[in-house]
C-alpha cells in the first residue's frame, strides 16, 4: 500500500487561511487530479468544507472525511472517526489530501510526499503543512519552478521516505 500527503504550501508552510487556500494556480489543481488519481482522498472535516460544493465529493476517488463528531454526514463520503480505520480501509493506495491537522497525524504513515512549492508568503496564515525532516525524507524529483497563467511561480517536489535498510 502506498500513502502519499498530497499539499501546496507557500515559501514557509503555510497551507491556508480562513478555511481557504490563499492562492490560484489552476496547474497546481490539475497536477492534483492527475496525483490523486482514482485511488482514494482522505481528508479533514475542514477540509471538506472548505471545498466548493461543485466539487464536493472530488469526483472518480473514494472520499473520506474524519471527524470525531459523532453523527456527521457528508454527502457522497464516508466519514469515520480514525484516520488509522480510514488507512485500513482503503486499500492499494490513498492520497492524504489534507488540512494541516490531519497531514500532520498522518505523516508517520505516509510513504510519499507530494508538495508544490508555492513562491509566496502567506500574511495571516492559520494552517499549516508539517515540517519535511530531511532525516526521514529525501527529494526524489524537483520540477523547474513554472509561471501559473494566473502569474504566481511554483514547482512540483517529491519526497520519498529513506529506507535506510538499503544503505
Ligand atoms: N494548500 C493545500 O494543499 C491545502 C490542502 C487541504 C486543505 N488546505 C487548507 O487547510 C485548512 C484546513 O486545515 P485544518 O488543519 O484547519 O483542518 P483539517 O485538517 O482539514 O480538519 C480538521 C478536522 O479534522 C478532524 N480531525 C482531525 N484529526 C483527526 C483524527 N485524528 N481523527 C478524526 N478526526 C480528526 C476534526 O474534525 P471535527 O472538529 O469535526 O472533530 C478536526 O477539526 C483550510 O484553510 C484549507 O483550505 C490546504
Amino acid at each position: 500500500m502506498t500513502i502519499a500527503l498530497v499539499w501546496a504550501q507557500d515559501r514557509t508552510g503555510a497551507i491556508g487561511r480562513r478555511g481557504a487556500i490563499p492562492w490560484r494556480v489552476p496547474e497546481d489543481l490539475a497536477h492534483f487530479r492527475e496525483v490523486t488519481g482514482d485511488g482514494a482522498v482522505i481528508m479533514g472535516r475542514k477540509t471538506w468544507e472548505s471545498l466548493p460544493t461543485r466539487f464536493r465529493p472530488l469526483p472518480g476517488r473514494r472520499n473520506i472525511v474524519l471527524t470525531r463528531a459523532s453523527g456527521y454526514t457528508a454527502e457522497g463520503a464516508e466519514v469515520l472517526a480514525d484516520l488509522e480505520a480510514a488507512l485500513d480501509l482503503v486499500g492499494r493506495a490513498a492520497s492524504v489530501i489534507g488540512g494541516g491537522e490531519i497531514y500532520s497525524a498522518a505523516l508517520q504513515h505516509a510513504h510519499q510526499l507530494l508538495v508544490t512549492e508555492i513562491d509566496m508568503l502567506v500574511d495571516s496564515a492559520d494552517a499549516f503543512a508539517p515540517p519535511v525532516d530531511l532525516d526521514v525524507w529525501e527529494e526524489a524529483a524537483a520540477s523547474n519552478w513554472q509561471r501559473s497563467s494566473t502569474g504566481t511561480m511554483y514547482r512540483f517536489l517529491e519526497y520519498r521516505r529513506i529506507d535506510y535498510s538499503r544503505r
